[in-house]
C-alpha cells in the first residue's frame, strides 16, 4: 500500500504528472475531480447536488463530457457543500488503500482525504501560464472560446476552492511544492518522480 497524494490548483498539470507518477510506479490513478465534476453536471440536469453524489457510481466518472468548462464551475460550486464532500469520503479512502499502490489528484487529498498519505505533492504554476495550457488543451477539443474565458474561468475557480470553508485548497505541511510554471512536461514528470522515490516508493 503506497499512496500518493497530488493537489493544486486548476491546470497545473496535475493531472499529467499523477499519470505519469502512476504508470512510473505501477501505481492506480484517480482524478477525484471527476467525481466533483460529475456531481457538477448531474446539477446542470436539474438534480439536486447531494443527492447526486451520494447515488454516484464509478461509471459515472467514463463521461468525456465532464471535461469542459462549464461543468469544472458546476464542479467548484457544488465542492463548497460539506454533506456533497462527506459523500465522496469513502469511496476515495477506499481507492487510496488499494494494494498495489495509488496516486490520487485533487484539492485537499493531502490534507483531508489521505492525510498519512506516503508522498504529498502540491503542484502549482502562476494563472496565466496555467490558463494558456488549459486554453490550448481545451481548444484542440474544440471546448474552448477565448484565452480570457479561460484565465477567468481559472482564476474563478481558484477563489473558490481556496477560500470555502471545507477543505479549502491549501499544499498540506509535508508537501512538496513543485512549481511547473517554468518547466517542460517531461522536467515536471521528473522532479515529481524523484520527490516521490524519495518518500520510499519503488
Ligand atoms: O481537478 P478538476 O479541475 O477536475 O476539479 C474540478 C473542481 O472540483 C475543482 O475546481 C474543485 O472545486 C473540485 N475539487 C475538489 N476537491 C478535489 C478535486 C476537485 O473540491 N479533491
Amino acid at each position: 500500500m503506497f499512496c500518493v497524494a497530488i493537489d493544486g490548483p486548476a491546470a497545473a498539470g496535475k493531472g499529467t504528472i499523477s499519470r505519469a507518477v502512476a504508470q512510473h510506479f505501477g501505481f492506480a490513478h484517480l482524478d477525484t475531480g471527476l467525481l466533483y465534476r460529475a456531481v457538477g453536471a448531474e446539477t446542470m440536469e436539474g438534480v439536486p447536488a447531494v443527492k447526486a453524489a451520494l447515488a454516484l457510481v464509478p461509471g459515472d466518472l467514463n463521461n468525456p463530457d465532464l471535461r469542459g468548462p462549464e461543468v469544472a464551475q458546476a464542479a467548484s460550486k457544488v465542492a463548497v457543500i460539506a454533506e456533497v464532500r462527506a459523500a465522496l469520503v469513502d469511496f476515495q479512502r477506499a481507492f487510496a488503500r488499494r494494494s498495489g499502490g495509488a496516486v490520487m489528484d485533487g484539492r485537499d487529498i493531502g490534507t483531508v482525504i489521505c492525510p498519512r498519505a506516503e508522498a504529498k505533492l502540491f503542484v502549482t504554476a502562476s494563472a496565466e501560464m496555467r490558463a494558456r495550457r488549459r486554453f490550448q488543451e481545451l481548444a484542440a477539443k474544440g471546448l474552448a472560446n477565448s484565452l480570457e474565458e479561460v484565465l477567468a474561468d481559472v482564476k474563478a475557480r481558484d477563489d473558490r476552492d481556496m477560500n470555502r470553508a471545507e477543505a479549502p485548497l491549501r499544499p498540506a505541511d509535508d508537501a512538496v511544492l513543485i512549481d511547473t510554471s517554468d518547466l517542460n512536461i517531461q522536467e515536471a514528470v521528473a522532479v515529481a518522480i524523484k520527490a516521490v522515490t524519495e518518500r520510499g516508493a519503488v
